[in-house]
């Protein structure tokens, strides 16, 4: 449990662009940001952070709030979990971050569980690397020969698994942590009864999430028989989705972002020494071949992509396949091939920095040239293989999901092998229409929807992306007495302090003005009507706001942003968001112009108590109308004046709430 007082320091310390700058590329927009949503596959952006209100919305998916939220969303964090993160960002110290001890394990989740041993793992294996005998002698030694320096050893947690049975199993046994979740995050293997480790004699990379959490390891043997497979990746398991998943991402977002570009590569050791040598925008999908969800995690930082594989077979064979799925993307592709027998981690050993640079330059060719190069070498100028190998590249551009970037792809195609532009484009339509064939194109599935918990939609301007505007159906209130929940909610979240004045008789029946406060009158309203919320999250919100209140405590909405029920957190951004109508009922629909905000505040406010009031008497009357209707006959004559004479009394308070309701619209 982390104490209040530091909660508050975390969100205080938090920016909320700062963090989501970390797994989105932001653009400046007025006065919030903007950029393409991580919740979903989008091309416009729509989804946006205000700084000022610290909050965010998707428009797309309808997710919305504070930091806390976004890292619960994105990373899947507990509560705590993402105030651990952002205290550990801000170097804010949580008394009692110990390590869990084996009672605490079995209470919190299972997915915790997990990371706690994986973070467990790598720092027993950097352990191991450097300070046990045989991590020093076989695999410091092994780090150093290699051309790795301590401070990127250090920088990517490096470490050693003991070539022993259990070293690491009996460890995390001796720690408290279960046999079975040493299983599930794939470190420790159960057969007949035994326990043993699944790394055993590896040097051990660690796979981080975009956020640096450790999520599974590749383990390459340093031992030469063949039998023996050179790398061992961690399973996957509630944590770890491989294809999910990008080695070197968390280390290397920052330059994807400042460059606008993306190297990727094959392996864990490309990654490190491109690193090492200076290149920092770099990644490999190492254990996996490249996969759509990883492209689709580099274009939330970039649209570039350069692959940099070994120029043999088996790596040009593999840039192929990757080229299509960019492509696919939308992304653009370029492709850099290294000098045959060399991978990006031994040349950039065999080179300066500066030459690396330059080869890297020199060496970067468009799929187009490059695919060409490639298929053309040994064809002797066949014109049957040419053939086939302007349809390859063809087959290529057809992938490309932009008609403008397809066409100038076409051009330049046409120029390149001197052929009619015409034929090349029949070739293309073929292309697209069998690739149409295969699979229908769901263009129109994919409405933006806003969030159900707000009726109205969105309404500040700058908060909706312009694409949004025209494209989407206006929302439709359906639900009149939800609707007017919302707007009193609206009122009593926002508004709870203020200071309203209200008629009242005293005892002497004569009308007397009073000072109190719009919680204070709201939720006397409703008591004294016996009158509830049936919207799950409004109930909860007004249960805090009445119990506060007894206490004399009057809640802001930064008290609701820092509850752990990310139901309210959503709901009280959402309210946010619409921060400049006070209440749209009241004051726009009705063209309501008042002197001061006090009196706005005022009206605002009886308008959407009788509003609610009429709301929920309309709501019973036609239950009352429909169970008539229904059950008349079944029904015994008691049960049928009962029905009747509640009807008739609903309808006088309909009455007499609409004629105040029609006064506070006149007025
Ligand atoms: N790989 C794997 N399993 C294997 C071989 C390779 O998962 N049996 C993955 C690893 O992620 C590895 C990448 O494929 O990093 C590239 O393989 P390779 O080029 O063979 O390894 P290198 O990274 O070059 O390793 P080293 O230089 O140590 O040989
Ligand atoms: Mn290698």
């Amino acid at each position: 449990m982390i104490p209040p007082h530091i909660v508050d320091d975390i969100m205080q310390a938090s920016r909320i662009e700062e963090v989501i700058g970390e797994f989105v590329n932001l653009k400046r927009a007025g006065s919030n940001l903007k950029g393409l949503s991580p919740f979903t596959d989008e091309k416009t952006a729509s989804f946006v952070v205000s700084p000022a209100k610290q909050i965010f919305k998707c428009f797309s998916t309808g997710k919305g709030g504070t930091v806390v939220s976004f890292l619960m969303e994105k990373e899947h964090y507990s509560y705590p979990e993402a105030l651990k993160w952002l205290a550990d960002k801000y170097a804010i110290a949580i008394p009692e971050d110990r390590p869990a001890t084996a009672e605490e394990l079995a209470a919190i989740s299972e997915r915790e569980s997990l990371h706690i041993i994986n973070e467990f793992a790598q720092t027993h294996f950097k352990n191991n690397l450097h300070n046990t005998d045989e991590g020093k002698k076989i695999a410091l030694s092994y780090f150093v020969e290699r051309g790795y320096r301590p401070e990127i050893i250090d920088k990517f947690q490096l470490g050693y698994s003991i070539n022993k049975s259990d070293d690491f199993t009996k460890a995390g046994l001796d720690k408290g942590y279960k046999l079975e979740f040493q299983e599930k995050v794939g470190l420790s293997k159960v057969k007949d009864g035994r326990s043993f480790d699944f790394f055993r004699g590896r040097v051990m990379f660690p796979i981080h999430s975009v956020s640096g959490r450790v999520l599974g390891f590749g383990g390459r043997t340093l031992f030469t028989e063949k039998r023996i497979a050179k790398y061992f990746n961690s399973p996957e398991s509630i944590i770890y989705n491989k294809s999910e998943i990008l080695y070197g991402l968390h280390f290397s977002k920052g330059d994807i972002i400042k460059y606008d570009n993306c190297f990727l590569c094959e392996g864990y050791t490309d990654v490190i020494s491109m690193y090492q040598a200076g290149i920092q925008n770099v990644v490999s999908s190492s254990g996996t071949s490249l996969t759509k969800e990883q492209i689709r995690l580099v274009k939330r930082y970039t649209k570039n992509i350069t692959i940099l594989y070994d120029g043999d077979a088996a790596g040009i064979k593999a840039s192929f396949r990757g080229i299509d799925l960019i492509l696919k993307e939308g992304m653009n592709v370029k492709v850099v091939i290294f000098p045959e027998g060399e991978d990006p981690d031994s040349y950039s050993k065999s080179v300066s920095t500066s030459e690396l640079e330059e080869y890297i330059k020199k060496s970067t060719q468009d799929f187009i040239s490059f695919k060409a190069g490639v298929l053309l070498e040994g064809s002797d100028n066949d014109p049957i293989k040419r053939a086939g190998l302007i349809k390859e590249i063809i087959h290529s551009v057809s992938l490309i999901p932009d008609q403008i970037t397809r066409n100038v792809y076409m051009q330049s195609i046409a120029t390149r092998f001197e052929i009619n532009e015409q034929i090349l484009s029949n070739e293309l339509i073929k292309l697209r229409s069998n690739e149409a064939g295969k699979k229908p194109r769901s263009t129109f599935t994919t409405t933006p929807a806003y969030s159900s918990s707000n009726q109205e939609g969105p309404s500040e301007e700058d908060l909706i992306p312009l694409e949004y505007r025209d494209q989407s159906p206006a929302p439709i209130i359906d639900n009149q007495d939800e609707a007017t929940e919302l707007d009193l909610m609206r009122i009593l979240v926002l508004y709870g302090p203020n200071v309203v004045h209200i008629d009242q008789l005293n005892e002497k029946g004569e009308k007397i003005k009073i000072e109190t406060s719009v919680t204070e009158l709201i939720c006397h309203e409703l008591s004294i009507d016996e009158l509830t919320f049936s919207n799950a999250v409004c109930n909860k919100l007004h249960a805090l706001i009445s119990d506060s209140l007894a206490e004399n405590k009057f809640l802001k909405t930064s008290y609701f942003k820092r509850l752990p029920d990310q139901e309210i957190v959503r709901f009280i951004t959402e309210i946010e968001m619409n921060l400049h109508e006070i209440s749209h009922h009241w004051i726009t629909k009705h063209k309501i112009f008042t002197n001061t905000e006090k009196d706005k505040i005022h009206l605002a406010c009886m308008g959407s108590i009788y509003s609610f009031k009429l709301a929920k008497v309309e709501k019973r009357i036609r239950e009352i109308q429909k169970e008539l209707i229904e059950k008349e006959a079944a029904m015994s004559n008691e049960a049928l004046m009962d029905l009747l004479s509640e009807q008739v009394s609903l309808e006088q308070v309909k009455i007499i709430i609409s004629d105040k309701l029609g006064r506070i619209i006149i007025h």
